[in-house]
C-alpha cells in the first residue's frame, strides 16, 4: 500500500504509540480489502462503546488508547453507551454506571464529542462525496443513501483508529465502482401501509446486493430512517439507492434482477399479531427512538400523546440524544407528566433493563425488534409510531 511521508512517520511511531497502533490497524484491514492507499476522513463516529456490549476487554482497549496518547485528529462523535444520562428512566438500569463512566471519560479525554447518539448526522450532516469513518450501521446506511457521503460500515476499533490518525483505507464504499445498485426492489402499493420497520427487515434479510428502491415517493424522513436502519440490522447493507433522494453521481445502477415486495412477504417480519386485547396490558413495553428520535419526531410524539391523553397501558419508553434534555426540556417534562419514560444517550438494545417485566415490545423500529428478539428474547410487534402511542394510551 502506498503511504505518504506523514503516514510512514505515524507507522514508525514518530507520533506516539496510539497513532502507530491505529494506523497499523487501518493498514492491515485496508490491505486485506485491497486498498491502494489511505484517504483523509472528515468525521469519525465511534460505536462499540457500551460497557454492557463490550465488557471489560473493550473498556481496556479504549482506555489503553487514551492513556497512551490517542487523541482525535478529526471531528469525532460517540454512539450511545449503557447509561441513561437523564436519570429519569425507570426502565433502563444504570447497573454499569461506574464502568461506563470510565469508558466515557477516556473517549472524552481523546477529544470525542460526547453526543452519545446513533444519529450523528443530527450534529454534523455529512456533505455529498466526503469520506467518513462511521461505526453504527443505521447511521452508515443513512449517510451513504441520503447524504451521498462515503463510508464503510466500520467496527468501533477502526472508527476510533480513523479518528486518531485522520485516515481510513481506500476501499469498499469509498470507491464509486463499489456503489452499484444491482437489484430493483419495488413496493407493491398495498405494501406501503405496512410499517417500514417490517419492510426494512425483509429487504435486509432477502436482498443480498445493493438495492435500488422504487415506490418510496413522498416517504417522510422518519420512515426512511426506520426503513434503512431495519435493513442494516437484518442484512449487511450499508447503501440503498433511492432514486430522487440518493444524490446523483454517488452511485451507478447496473440491474441484474427485479423484486416486487408483496403483502404476504412481510407477515413473518411483523412479529406477533397486533391483537393484544387478551394479553396482560401491564406487560407491554411501547418503544420509540431506535434510531434515536429526531426533534421533529419528538414533536410528533408530543402532539399524539396530547391527543390521546397519557400512558394508560404498560409503559412507553423514548430514547433520544442527551442534548435534548436541556434543549427540549419543556417537551420532555410534559411527556414525563403524561407517564412517558425517557432515556437519554442509550437504548434498550445496548443497555441493561428488566426484560422479565415485559412479555411484548410494541415498536415502529425493525432494528429494535430484531435485536430485542435476538439479544433479550422478547416477543416483538412492529407497527406504526401512531399505533404504538394509540395502544399505550388505551385506545
Ligand atoms: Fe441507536 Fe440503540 Fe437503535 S444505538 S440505532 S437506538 S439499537
Amino acid at each position: 500500500m502506498y503511504l505518504t511521508r506523514e503516514q510512514e512517520k505515524m507507522l514508525n511511531g514518530e507520533y506516539g504509540w496510539a497513532t502507530a497502533k491505529a494506523i497499523e490497524l487501518i493498514i492491515r484491514v485496508g490491505e486485506a480489502l485491497g486498498a491502494d492507499r489511505l484517504i483523509q476522513v472528515k468525521h469519525a463516529h465511534v460505536s462499540g462503546v457500551s460497557y454492557s456490549n463490550i465488557g471489560k476487554y473493550g473498556l481496556e482497549f479504549i482506555v489503553d488508547f487514551y492513556k497512551r496518547g490517542g487523541r482525535a485528529r478529526v471531528y469525532t462523535t460517540i454512539n450511545p453507551g449503557c447509561i441513561d444520562y437523564s436519570g429519569f428512566s425507570t426502565i433502563i438500569d444504570n447497573k454499569y454506571m461506574s464502568e461506563q463512566k470510565v469508558i466515557d471519560d477516556a473517549l472524552i479525554g481523546m477529544g470525542f464529542k460526547p453526543v452519545f447518539t446513533c444519529i450523528p448526522y443530527y450534529y454534523r450532516p455529512p456533505v455529498q462525496g466526503e469520506h467518513l469513518a462511521w461505526g453504527e450501521s443505521s447511521a452508515v446506511i443513512y449517510a451513504n443513501s441520503i447524504y451521498g457521503a462515503l463510508t464503510n460500515r466500520e467496527g468501533g476499533p477502526i472508527a476510533l483508529a480513523a479518528s486518531i490518525t485522520g485516515y481510513t483505507y481506500n476501499a469498499g464504499l469509498h470507491l464509486l465502482e463499489n456503489r452499484v445498485g444491482r437489484i430493483i426492489v419495488k413496493l407493491d402499493p398495498v405494501v406501503k401501509n405496512t410499517p417500514m420497520g417490517a419492510i426494512g427487515l425483509f429487504i435486509g434479510d432477502v436482498v443480498k446486493k445493493t438495492p435500488v428502491l422504487h415506490g418510496l415517493e413522498n416517504i417522510d424522513f422518519s420512515e426512511l430512517k426506520i426503513l434503512l436502519a431495519s435493513m442494516a440490522a437484518s442484512g449487511s447493507h450499508a447503501l440503498a439507492i433511492i432514486p430522487g433522494i440518493t444524490p446523483e453521481n454517488t452511485y451507478r445502477v447496473e440491474v441484474e434482477e427485479e423484486l416486487t415486495i408483496e403483502k404476504q412477504d412481510l407477515e413473518k417480519y411483523m412479529g406477533e399479531s397486533l391483537d393484544l386485547k387478551h394479553k396482560s396490558t401491564s406487560s407491554v413495553l411501547g418503544y420509540l427512538g431506535c434510531p434515536h428520535l429526531h426533534p421533529l419526531e419528538l414533536l410528533q410524539i408530543v402532539e399524539l400523546i396530547r391527543k390521546y391523553g397519557r400512558v394508560r397501558r404498560g409503559s412507553l419508553l423514548l430514547t433520544l440524544p442527551p442534548e435534548y434534555l436541556d434543549k427540549y426540556s419543556f417537551l420532555i417534562n410534559e411527556l414525563r407528566a403524561r407517564g412517558v419514560d425517557i432515556a437519554a444517550g442509550t437504548c434498550p438494545v445496548v443497555s441493561v433493563f428488566n426484560k422479565k417485566k415485559y412479555d411484548y415490545v410494541l415498536t415502529n423500529s425493525g432494528k429494535a425488534a430484531f435485536y430485542l428478539r435476538r439479544i433479550h428474547g422478547l416477543k416483538t410487534i412492529i407497527t406504526s409510531l401512531r399505533e404504538v402511542i394509540r395502544y399505550i394510551c388505551g385506545y
